[in-house]
């Protein structure tokens, strides 16, 4: 019954969407870089607007700069001619398919509602981080900006290094980690020293994203490179605290594709050259070796790490710790959830397949899918999994008919749990407020992944913002109102910080520990009103697990590493060693 769902998703980002190409001899900007000449473009109704894609933001990370943290683009002679999306080399979880985009893609998109530009406009600015697991996805597919183009703010995305070119770490000096998100980062500083060109207010940068690009924005909250850049933020289904976040264990994980490209794993310096001397595709070839299901499980081998060395660094400290002890940029923060986050992952992972086959495969496949391999203690795995699957399959044995068991548990694990966690911490840990909501809204354009029933899926709501593949060019009447609400939010929330829709006062996420969540609830065009819930997942289940990472996290930092830390890691080595 899903058959489709991996075909129709390549069959969609293969035809490349053909969106109408703008028109040449749009306006021409000048920057400190230098000129760069747009194109023209029409918004959703119609209205021309100015389009700027592909500006560097950063030097191309390519030959001996693989690996190395992103360097400030150097500026150009003539004028650059912005009409060009590019996409970042990476795996596309398909045999047939295999490696897209090029490793020279550090490019930033700007979209400016109007046809002559005025640099004394001062207009709001909204970025986007394009989401995919960290491993794969592009503006071109992901931020179509024709919805917002309808009104006054300015639209920025941008491409960042994905998968093992944008989050290999040796766990030592040699790759700290986090390439992907310092390329974020510079992008930002790009944003706030170049936007007032393109008629954009430096003081007032709106970070969004979604998923992973969700994720990212909550990760700019934790990151000194970021400090100062943005004004307030909104993550679209993810937070830093989510189990796919934060990966474990990329050393050995690097050492795994080396081996595969027959690269020496003797140093992390003389693995690093090596690798810095793979031909591209054969590297994004070599993540293949980590998957243990489909080329797709884990969905997240490579991703953002806390790194050891704080100098330099985007992130030195777990975000639940930061969290904690309030150390959090302060500036307003928005979080949501779709009712059905699941359905994506779980017709993602295992299209195409019977369900009943994960009966067999529970235990192997599971461990992964879950991203639990590596924070639960081996011994402890099929104890671990064996309660979650009576937990959410009660006695039934796996098939179709408990589809949505299997599509609530990956809600809980991959998302709705840790939602939680991260709306109270955040709410506690800031002055500016938090606010959350839950979207219910079952959208009449086509449903992704194809093949799944129809619910409220992991990213329909974005989609009601952003452009992506399979936005047809005429919504329904009543997908159209929803984004025009959602239109209306975004737009209001980077203009004044705080958030409303359909004229409902929305209230913010109280910070102590015992109140319910207030949440607004999105459930049609004329269902969005307030709530408040005391959980937004069984917690007091997954609390009871030991699968807790982010408390985790807290035993093995940097605090402790003195005293019996040191002693007991000394006792283990001694012990391997023998
Ligand atoms: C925009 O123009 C196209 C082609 O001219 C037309 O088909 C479409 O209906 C128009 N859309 C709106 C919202 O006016
Ligand atoms: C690399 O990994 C692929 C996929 O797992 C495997 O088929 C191939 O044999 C591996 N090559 C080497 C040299 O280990
Ligand atoms: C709430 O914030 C205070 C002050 O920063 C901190 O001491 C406390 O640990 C926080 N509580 C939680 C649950 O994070």
């Amino acid at each position: 019954m899903m058959m489709f769902v991996f075909v129709s998703y390549l069959f969609a980002v293969l035809i490349g969407l053909a969106t109408c190409q703008g028109s040449l001899d749009g306006p021409t900007v000048k920057i400190p870089q230098g000129l760069v000449q747009g194109i023209y473009k029409k918004s959703y109704k119609n209205k021309t607007y100015s389009a700027f894609e592909g500006i560097p933001y950063a030097v191309p990370p390519v030959g001996d700069l693989r690996f190395k943290p992103p360097q400030a683009a150097a500026k150009w002679t003539g004028v650059l001619k912005a009409n060009k999306h590019y996409e970042c080399l990476h795996f596309l979880p398909l045999v047939i398919v295999g490696p897209r985009g090029t490793e020279d893609c550090l490019y930033a998109y700007v979209y400016v509602p109007r046809e002559t530009i005025n640099p004394n406009e001062l207009l709001d600015v909204i970025v986007h981080i394009h989401g995919g697991a960290f491993m794969m996805g592009s503006p071109k597919f992901m931020v179509g900006p024709e919805f917002l183009m309808d009104r006054d703010a300015i639209v920025v995305s941008m491409n960042y290094r994905l998968g093992i070119l944008g989050f290999l770490s040796t766990e030592d000096d040699v790759v700290p980690g986090n390439n992907g998100l310092k390329d974020q980062s510079l992008a930002l500083e790009w944003i706030k020293h170049n936007i007032k060109y393109f008629g954009g207010n430096p003081a007032s940068i709106t970070i969004t994203g979604l998923s992973a690009g969700a994720a990212s924005v909550h990760l700019h909250y934790f990151s000194q490179l970021s400090k100062g850049l943005f004004h307030r933020g909104f993550s679209q289904s993810g937070t830093a605290l989510n189990c796919w976040a934060l990966t474990e264990n990329p050393l050995e994980k690097a050492k795994a594709v080396a081996k595969n490209v027959s690269c020496t794993t003797s140093s992390s310096k003389k693995m690093v050259e090596c690798l810095r001397q793979v031909e591209g595709n054969a590297l994004i070839q070599g993540l293949r070796t980590l998957f243990v299901y489909m080329d797709a499980v884990p969905i997240t081998p490579f991703g953002p790490i806390v790194e050891k060395n704080p100098n330099g660094a985007f992130l030195s400290e777990h975000p639940y710790k930061m969290l904690q002890k309030g150390d959090v940029y302060d500036v307003p923060w928005i979080t949501s959830n779709t009712k059905d986050e699941g359905l994506f992952p779980v017709g993602l992972i295992f299209a195409g397949k019977k369900f009943s086959e994960f009966e067999e495969k529970w235990y192997d496949i599971m461990q992964y899918a879950l991203e639990m391999h590596y924070t639960v203690k081996p011994s402890l795995h099929r104890e671990v999994l064996s309660n979650i699957k009576k937990y959410y399959f009660k006695d039934q044995p796996i098939s179709e008919d408990n589809m949505f068991s299997f599509v609530k548990l990956f809600s809980d694990r991959m998302f709705l749990v840790d939602a939680e966690k991260s709306v109270r911490m955040h709410a506690n840990a800031t002055q500016s407020e938090v606010y959350y909501y839950l979207f219910s809204y079952i959208e009449d354009m086509p449903h992704f992944p194809f093949g799944m029933p129809k619910g409220a899926s992991h990213g329909d709501d974005g989609r009601l913002m952003f452009k992506m593949f399979l936005t047809p060019p005429k919504l329904s009447d009543n997908d159209e109102q929803m984004m025009e609400y959602f239109a209306d939010f975004i737009i209001n929330f980077a203009r004044k910080g705080i958030p409303s829709m359909k004229s409902v006062e929305w209230l913010p996420v109280k910070p102590d520990k015992d109140s319910n969540i207030n949440y607004l609830q999105i459930a049609d065009p004329d269902t969005i009103s307030m709530k408040s819930v005391a959980r937004l997942a069984p917690d007091d289940f997954w609390d009871s697990l030991p699968i807790r990472e982010n408390e985790n996290a807290m035993a093995s930092s940097s605090d402790m590493v003195q005293g019996k830390f040191v002693i007991i890691s000394i006792v283990l080595f001694v012990i391997n060693a023998i």
